[in-house]
């Protein structure tokens, strides 16, 4: 089928054999066009990059070559409106798309493997022809684009996963068992359900704006595990023991501003290497975490919640701030007798205002050197708790440096 296309096109080039090497291997090809791309259909492997220029319009078929060794790029051709190969199965670098306004075809039957997928600001892309699936990228970040699933992109292991800004996004499912470094997942649809079946260990993980979390398998967070402005009714983290590292006092738990949350299960939970904050969950009425034993930095609750139960506590390297618009008389007498809390241990129901360490409030004042809490108090303001996405371990440092 090629050879119809590409017999013409090689004679129209003149190219020849002996060139047909140089071709297939330079720096950068650059692709304006078809006919450019055409070029390409006898070289099974390009070595080096692809760069489809902001000029190539319309269709645009990379067919004959199965591998890049480099990076396949395309930015801002706002008149392409379709990119595909029926033949490409790797890409040794990123597949870097930016900027495609009226892309609405991405078809690339055979590719399985993309060493880093970064697919920005493609507004008009609602779906991707991914058949053979891509089962090994090891970055990944998909955002501003109008996609409603990302079927065709099942990977088990990966260091970034960053999904954002998808308005239309309803599904993200992958069997996924290991990211290293972060998955960052928010501001998609409101109705966004996301599913890591397989997730069993995960460095830093933050979720926000998501309908739906499913998490079964996930045994322990490496790094920070933030929930933030979600809409789920439930969090359940059956298997979930370890987040962060108590000995290196990193890695906080966050459940922050969720609405509808009214119920947190993470029985397993034994050790939080930062601080874990609680606030702003106003469906949340209980708070338990049965077997919570070490904590690196700081407990910060702060809500309307009607009961806390840590029974399981046996040392708190930082303080204990918990406030709560109700009476939660009983519960703080278990918290405030607790030994295990190096810091301050504050515990105080019916508070008309409650107001967290974090957010740069006076409850917490206390112990350490002074000077170092005035200037961190006035950090924490800065490092509000609604920038602490980006900052969580910072927030948590910052806690365990006031109390
Ligand atoms: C996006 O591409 C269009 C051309 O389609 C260009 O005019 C515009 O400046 C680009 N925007 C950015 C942010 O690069
Ligand atoms: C992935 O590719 C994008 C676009 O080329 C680049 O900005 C980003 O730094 C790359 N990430 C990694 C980890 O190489
Ligand atoms: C995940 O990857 C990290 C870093 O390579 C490794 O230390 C950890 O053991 C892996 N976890 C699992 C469950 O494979
Ligand atoms: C995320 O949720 C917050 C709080 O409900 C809301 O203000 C924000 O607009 C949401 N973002 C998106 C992209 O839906
Ligand atoms: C939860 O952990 C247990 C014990 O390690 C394991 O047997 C079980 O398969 C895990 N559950 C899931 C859903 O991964
Ligand atoms: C886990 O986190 C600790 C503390 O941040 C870090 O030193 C270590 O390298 C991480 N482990 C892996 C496998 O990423
Ligand atoms: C919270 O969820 C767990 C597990 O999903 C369930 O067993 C428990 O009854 C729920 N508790 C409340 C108060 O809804
Ligand atoms: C909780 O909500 C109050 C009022 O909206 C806000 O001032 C405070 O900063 C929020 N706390 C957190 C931890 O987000
Ligand atoms: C907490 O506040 C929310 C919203 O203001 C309210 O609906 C809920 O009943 C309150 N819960 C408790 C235990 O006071
Ligand atoms: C996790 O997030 C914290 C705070 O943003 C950062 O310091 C740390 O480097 C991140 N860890 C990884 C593995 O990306």
């Amino acid at each position: 089928m090629f050879a119809h296309t590409l017999l013409p096109a090689l004679a129209v080039f003149g190219v020849a054999a002996a060139q047909t090497s140089s071709l297939c291997s330079q720096a950068t090809a650059t692709i304006n066009s078809q006919a450019d791309a055409t070029q390409y259909a006898s070289c099974s492997t390009i070595d080096g990059d692809v760069l489809i220029s902001s000029a190539a319009s319309g269709v645009l078929q990379l067919d004959g070559p199965e591998k890049i060794t480099g990076n396949l790029i395309c930015h801002n051709a706002g008149a392409l409106t379709s990119i595909g190969s029926a033949t490409l199965a790797s890409v040794g670098k990123s597949l870097d798309l930016f900027n495609l306004t009226v892309l609405s075809t991405f078809s690339f039957t055979d590719l399985e493997t993309v060493n880093n997928i970064s697919w920005i600001s493609l507004p008009a892309l609602s779906s991707l022809t991914l058949p053979s699936v891509i089962s090994t990228a090891k970055f990944i970040t998909i955002s501003n684009t109008f996609l409603s699933t990302l079927d065709g992109i099942n990977i088990d292991t990966a260091e970034t996963l960053e999904v954002n800004n998808n308005n239309r996004l309803k599904e993200f499912s992958t069997q996924v068992s290991n990211v290293t470094s972060v998955i960052d997942i928010n501001s998609n649809g409101k109705l966004l359900e996301v599913a890591f079946p397989n997730l069993i260990w995960a460095a830093n993980l933050t979720l926000r704006n998501v309908s739906s979390l499913s998490i079964p398998s996930l045994a322990t967070i490496n790094g920070s595990f933030g929930l933030y402005e979600n809409y789920f009714t439930s969090l359940s983290a059956p298997n979930l023991t370890t987040v962060g590292n108590f000995g290196g006092r990193s890695g906080s738990l966050a459940i922050v501003a969720n609405p509808s949350l009214a119920n947190i299960t993470i029985p397993g939970l034994t050790s939080v290497g930062g601080a874990v904050q609680i606030a702003n969950n106003s469906a949340l009425n209980g708070i338990s975490f049965s077997k919570l034993s070490t904590i690196g930095g700081a407990i910060d609750f702060t809500g309307n919640f009607s009961s806390v139960s840590l029974p399981g506590l046996t040392i708190v390297s930082g303080g204990s701030n918990i406030e709560s618009t109700s009476d939660i008389t009983s519960s703080c007498s278990d918290i405030t007798d607790n030994n295990a809390i190096a810091g301050t241990n504050n515990c105080k129901g019916k508070v008309a205002n409650p107001t967290g360490i974090a957010t740069g409030s006076g409850t917490a004042t206390k112990t350490g050197s002074s000077s170092s809490s005035t200037s961190s108090k006035g950090a924490a303001v800065t490092f509000g708790v609604g920038e602490s996405v980006v900052g969580l371990g910072l927030v948590g440092t910052l806690m365990q440096m006031l109390l």
